[in-house]
């Protein structure tokens, strides 16, 4: 791979900028050097261009380069479950999410034309890394790690366990779903840059033996993540109570079972109390935040402040399909605007932190990814601040850092990712013809 360096206008966070204003680094003039799929150098291009040695050079006017998205909560095999109309959270599962799952039963080739869809979308969408939920078939996780591999994606993902309250065809056993995901773990726990999630869907569709047998994994594999959903829905938490009335609450069901660790990713959280966040805290688990499933769905604002202020650990997730976009502009900006109706703002710069090293940091791939600094993989994107009339409008009037990137997450959407790299390799081009990538 030859050494290249990208001269355009560069943003990325060295820490949260919530804690640390300064950790939000933008060079209006600004460079990346990178060799052999890692960044060698990044920072203002009068200072990265005495090293370049050679290298060949892109410049990029009208271009901000950023770090890859990354998506913290996701489902592969719910691309085609998207805008399920007219329910809540337990009958939209049983209403489009479980038979878009069905589909996937006896059906590797479904299983890898949407693997390939899904990936393709996410890196259409500037999204280099995700912690993504299979189905509770072995071979949709077989599939989607195929091809990730295929495009030397940094992605986490598992088998669903789900042994009672869901469809016959989508059930497994404690033991069955123990055994398939040890396998499945042995066979692509750090193949390449994959890593495996224990993931049980949530509390209602296993067990306490299951969720035992999941804890055990997580013992047995300590490099692996947990990922489910933990109190997204009043109804979700309520028939919670009634299949577990010896626990003391949602989280306590997890706990119990060795589920809550610093290696855990529950997705949404709408409705915690400061006794949950603070268990949360102390246990150093992280909450993937997913907006415009929380909107879709009708399930709640989440309070992004309180959960800030408590100091979890926070990224954002699209949660397709209930979530409604893979762009992660989208899932900022209705990021925004659920935390606005909750009466704060959401700064842009934290966004970005959010959408990038946050999530990174959530996913335990931060020494690998999140950022743009020096050593790290070379996953980033090309955005086009003149991809529409409008962008092009009103990024022109912004006279700040801060205004452009607030103007940007609320305008932009896949037309402004122009190009999209992963581990130094071109990875999507908004500009080739369909399935072709000049250049890479
Ligand atoms: N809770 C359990 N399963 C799901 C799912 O597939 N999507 C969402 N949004 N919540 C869930
Ligand atoms: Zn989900």
């Amino acid at each position: 791979m030859t050494r290249q360096a990208f001269r355009g206008a560069l943003f990325h966070c060295l820490d949260d900028p919530a804690i640390a204003p300064e950790a939000a680094v933008y060079h209006d003039d600004g460079g990346l050097i990178v060799d052999g799929g890692h960044v060698e150098a990044s920072g203002p291009w009068a200072e990265i261009a005495p090293a370049l040695k050679g290298a060949r050079v892109i410049t990029l006017p009208d271009t901000l380069i950023v770090p890859g998205f990354v998506d913290a909560h996701v489902h592969y095999p719910q691309v085609d479950a998207i805008g399920g109309y007219g329910e809540h959270l337990l009958d939209w599962l049983k209403d489009y999410a479980f038979p878009a799952e069905i589909a996937f039963e006896n059906d590797p080739g479904h299983a890898r034309a949407t693997a390939d869809f899904f990936l393709d979308e996410l890196l259409r969408n500037g999204t280099t890394s995700a912690l993504v939920f299979a189905t509770s078939h072995a071979d949709s996780v077989d599939a989607l790690f195929e091809a990730a591999l295929a495009r030397q994606m940094r992605l986490i993902a598992g088998k669903v366990l789900m042994d009672r309250n869901a469809p016959e065809s989508l059930q497994d056993t404690a033991e069955g779903g123990y055994a398939q995901s040890r396998a499945l773990i042995e066979k692509w726990q750090g193949k390449g840059r994959l890593g495996y999630a224990v993931t049980p869907r949530f509390a209602p569709t296993s067990t306490e033996a299951q969720l035992t047998l999941a804890g055990r994994l997580l013992a047995e594999f300590p490099h692996t993540l947990l990922h489910t959903h933990l109190c997204e829905n009043t109804d979700e938490i309520a028939w919670v109570g009634e299949l577990f009335p010896e626990a003391r609450d949602y989280l306590d069901v997890y706990e119990r079972a060795g589920l809550v660790g610093q290696r855990s990713v529950f997705a949404h959280g709408v409705h915690l109390d400061d006794g949950l966040r603070a268990r949360l805290v102390r246990a150093g688990s992280a909450i993937a935040h997913c907006p415009t499933s929380n909107l879709f769905l009708g399930s709640g604002l989440f309070d992004l402040q309180a959960a800030q202020q408590a100091g979890v650990t926070l990224a954002l997730g699209s949660d397709i399909g209930a979530g409604t976009s893979f762009c992660a502009f989208a899932t900022m900006s209705e990021a925004y605007k659920v935390a606005q109706l909750r009466g704060h703002p959401l700064h842009p710069f934290t966004a970005f932190y959010l959408a990038t090293l946050g999530g990174a940091r959530a996913l335990h791939i931060d020494a690998h990814a999140g950022n743009l600094a020096p050593g790290k993989e070379a996953d980033f994107c090309l955005l086009d601040l003149a991809a529409t009339p409008l962008l092009a409008r009103r990024l022109g009037r912004a006279k700040t850092v801060q205004e452009r990137l607030f103007a940007l997450m609320i305008l932009g959407d896949d037309r402004a990712v122009a190009r999209t790299y992963v581990a130094g390799r071109l990875a999507h081009d908004r500009n080739a013809p369909r399935g072709k990538l000049p250049g890479s």
